[in-house]
């Protein structure tokens, strides 16, 4: 059955109440299913943002950031469909009727990632008006890079209360080196440059699988892009692009929390539908800790059986060790026998976990970029609080782990990008449940075109 956005009452539960209460000492065991990647959907979902033609995602993950999106779409004047039941996966976004290029505070305040819409507005619309993000749990995470981009390809690009204003009457292609590799810079500069005229080369890109992802879907759109998933990027800017059905990779960050989940509680799990091409750094760095991984096709076998050694990590831009992955080796570097040095070097706050993590007997001490981690050290469980997404993470693996009953709060960080991992944890072993006032509450959801 599907659902259009329209003036209709939503039960919408109150997240911000939800806990999670999780009970360790269970091995993981069995198979458990990757969903599609929030941070391949989100780029995609405004690409369709460049064309008046409808563009169908499937295996979009059902995750909090996704449905932000939908609303940041819709209150554009975009025709947002949702899949219920079978469809639920599938996502068709139809951007005809645009009638306000903005993506309100409100919205961006709770998913920075929405200015991946900037570039695609500009392109579609020859204007944007979008909220600065304001800084977040792991940084500053400051946009000047989309911005100078954008600049490079002529578009006019000012900031007042609190948005930034872009404008252009037809984006020129240029050269454009980012001084840092950015992901979500070179995904919103490649959806600008598809509709600029002449040619557009983006150099020092960010060469994560998302970007690939996103490529694959413009060129499928009518783009002309080449180089996606290298450093370099060469885009021939097109008149218009048409619709297109495109399949969102999986989730190589969900993947590698679950095979970071079965090594540290000396589990047995078949993780699927993933690709373990995107995995390398991680598996290699858990080979190294003495986990036994076998990698086939689109699954990867995890076997916790022999005892955990410590290793240093440090995290770096793809295909290096992922920086959503530093929290939750940390996790399992409390259980590895011997001194872990974490090194993070993507963000400048990025240790949040740490003291929660050291609440429940762990042993880390943090000198500037680097946490310093002995192990191993019995963990016991504890009441905690979340602080950003891939911190929560590894509150839930330390708990899986840790003697006795652990508390998280805040769970709404988790469901921003993990589908049902309460579920789906409980179907390998796990002892975990959610519990929450789901007050249902009626919200009129803006009405969409058509
Ligand atoms: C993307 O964020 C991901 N989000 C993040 O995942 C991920 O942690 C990050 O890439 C790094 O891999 C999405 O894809 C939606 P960056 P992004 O621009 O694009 C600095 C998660 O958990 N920088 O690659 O915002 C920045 O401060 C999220 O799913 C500038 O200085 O990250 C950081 O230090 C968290 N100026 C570094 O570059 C800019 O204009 C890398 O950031 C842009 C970035």
């Amino acid at each position: 059955m599907i659902h259009k956005f329209g003036v209709r009452s939503v039960g919408l539960g109150h997240p911000y109440m939800d806990k999670f209460v999780i009970r360790g000492g269970n091995p993981l065991l069995g198979t458990v299913r990757i969903s599609g990647a929030k941070n391949a959907a989100l780029p995609a979902m405004a690409a369709a943002l460049l064309t008046e033609e409808p563009v169908i995602l499937e295996n979009v993950p059902q995750v909090r950031d996704i449905e932000t999106e939908r609303k940041l779409l819709a209150a554009m004047g975009a025709e947002v469909e949702l899949g219920y039941g079978r469809a639920q996966h599938r996502t068709t976004i139809c951007c005809r009727n645009l009638v306000n290029p903005e993506a309100s505070y409100e919205l961006v305040k709770t998913m920075r990632a929405s200015t991946l819409v900037l570039g695609a507005l500009v392109a579609r619309m020859k204007h944007a008006r979008v909220s600065l993000p304001g800084g977040c749990a792991i940084g500053a995470r400051p946009i000047d890079l989309h911005l100078k981009g954008l600049e490079r390809l002529g578009a006019r690009i000012w900031q007042e209360h609190g948005y930034i204003e872009a404008r252009a009457e037809r984006l020129k292609g240029a050269r454009v080196v980012f001084e840092k590799i950015t992901v979500t810079g070179t995904e919103d500069l490649m959806m600008a440059a598809t509709l600029a005229e002449g040619e557009t080369i983006l150099e020092n890109c960010a060469r994560e699988p998302e970007v690939g992802d996103l490529a694959t879907l413009l060129n499928k759109m009518g783009a002309k892009i080449e180089g996606a998933g290298t450093h370099t990027i060469r885009v021939q800017g097109v008149e218009k692009l048409h619709g297109a059905r495109h399949r969102i990779i999986p989730d190589r960050i969900e993947a590698g929390t679950f095979i970071v989940a079965a090594a540290l509680t000396g589990g047995d799990l078949l993780v699927s539908g993933c690709d373990p091409r995107h995995l390398g750094a991680l598996l290699q760095k858990l080979e190294e800790c003495g986990v036994r991984v076998q990698t086939n096709g689109d699954s990867v076998r995890v076997t916790g059986d022999g005892p955990l050694r410590a290793a240093d990590m440090v995290t770096e831009e793809y295909p290096g060790f992922p920086t959503d992955m530093q929290a939750q080796f940390m996790a399992l570097a409390t259980q590895a026998e011997g001194v872990s040095i974490v090194t993070e070097n993507i963000f400048e706050n990025r240790f949040m976990h740490a003291q929660e993590l050291v609440r429940m007997g762990a042993n880390i001490r943090i000198e500037g970029a680097r946490a310093v981690v002995r192990g191993q050290t019995p963990l016991s469980g504890a009441a905690v609080q979340a602080s950003d997404l891939r911190a929560s993470a590894s509150l839930v693996l330390a708990a899986l782990v840790a003697e006795g009953e652990t508390i998280i709060d805040r769970v709404y960080h988790i469901d921003r990008g993990y589908e049902r991992i309460e579920e789906k944890l409980r179907g390998v072993g796990a002892q975990i449940r959610r519990i929450g006032e789901f007050l249902p509450k009626r919200v009129a959801t803006p009405v969409a075109a058509g």
